[in-house]
Parts: structure tokens; sequence; C-alpha cells
């Protein structure tokens, strides 16, 4: 008899232990919205269409599928996400073709951009200006 009084005192503090209200005030911080990744703004310049594919023919004889993909990111950012950050404009074709050759890191928080030293700054720009036109009308 004395034990399951002890067993059932037991049980009451237990239970009150666990509704304590203490817990039910435990906030849970409302879901983040996912990061998205910053969008240049400004709008497409016009652009020749003959370039575009000599970069597109440039990229697949070249190693940059090697880490990305057109719409899927893997080592590198995804070209469509590319084409979406920046407008096709020749400054900025001309400053991410340097990256291609220089390589980089820092802008999409993935690993370092092998460097292209054998690439021509207009070589670069044709694959630049096939990635960015991904999602041009
Ligand atoms: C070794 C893996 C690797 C290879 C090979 C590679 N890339 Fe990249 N690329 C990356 C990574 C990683 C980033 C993101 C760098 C950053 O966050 O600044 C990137 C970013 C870029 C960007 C965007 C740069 C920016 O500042 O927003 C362009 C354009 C690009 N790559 C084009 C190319 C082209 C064209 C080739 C082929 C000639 C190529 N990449 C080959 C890994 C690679």
């Amino acid at each position: 008899m004395k034990t399951q009084t002890n067993l059932a005192t037991l049980a009451l503090f237990c239970l009150a232990l666990s509704c304590n209200p203490k817990d039910s005030q435990v906030e849970i911080p409302p879901e983040k919205p996912k990061k998205e990744f910053y969008v240049v703004p400004g709008p497409d310049e016009p652009f020749d269409t003959t370039m575009v594919q000599k970069g597109k023919v440039l990229i697949a004889y070249s190693d940059c599928y090697q880490c990305h993909r057109e719409e899927n990111k893997a080592k590198g950012p995804s070209f469509s996400d590319i084409a979406r950050r920046y407008p096709i404009q020749e400054a900025y074709i001309a400053m991410l073709a340097q990256k291609v050759i220089r390589g980089g890191f820092g802008v999409w928080g993935y690993p370092v951009m092998s460097a292209h030293p054998k690439l021509s700054a207009e070589d670069a720009e044709a694959m630049v200006l096939y990635i960015l036109s991904l999602d041009a009308e």
C-alpha cells in the first residue's frame, strides 16, 4: 500500500514536471525565409546571338560543366542562377569573364572557382554571354 502511494506521488511529480509552464512558454522561432541571392538590378542590353552560340560551344569544350549545371547547383552556382543574378550588360560580362579567367570566390558562398588563364577575354566573354542569355526572353 505504501509503495503504491509513493508510486502515485512519483507519477504526479513527473506529470507536473512534464507540463511545467516554463516549457510551454519556450518560443519556437518562426521559420526563416529561404535565403535567396542578391539580384543585380538593371535592364538587359541587346546582344549578339552569334556570340551566344560561340559561347555555348566553348563551354561544351571547356571544364565548366565539372562544377556547373544549367539548372541545379553543383560545386558552383547553376548557370540559370547566374543568369538571374546579372543583367546582360557589357560591364558585367567583362567583369565575369575576368573572373572566369582568374578564378575566384566569395560571391555565392561556394568554394573557389579555378582559374582559366588560357582563355582569351573574348572567348570568356562569349561564354559569360551564353550563360547570362539563359534567362533572356
Ligand atoms: C573548379 C570548379 C569550377 C569550374 C571548373 C568552373 N567554375 Fe565557374 N564557378 C565555380 C564556383 C565555386 C563559383 C562561385 C564563385 C563565387 O562564389 O564567387 C563559380 C562562379 C562562376 C560565375 C559567376 C561569378 C560571379 O562572380 O558571380 C561564372 C560566370 C562562372 N562561374 C563561369 C564559369 C565558366 C564559363 C567556366 C568554364 C570556363 C567555369 N565557370 C568553370 C566553380 C567552377
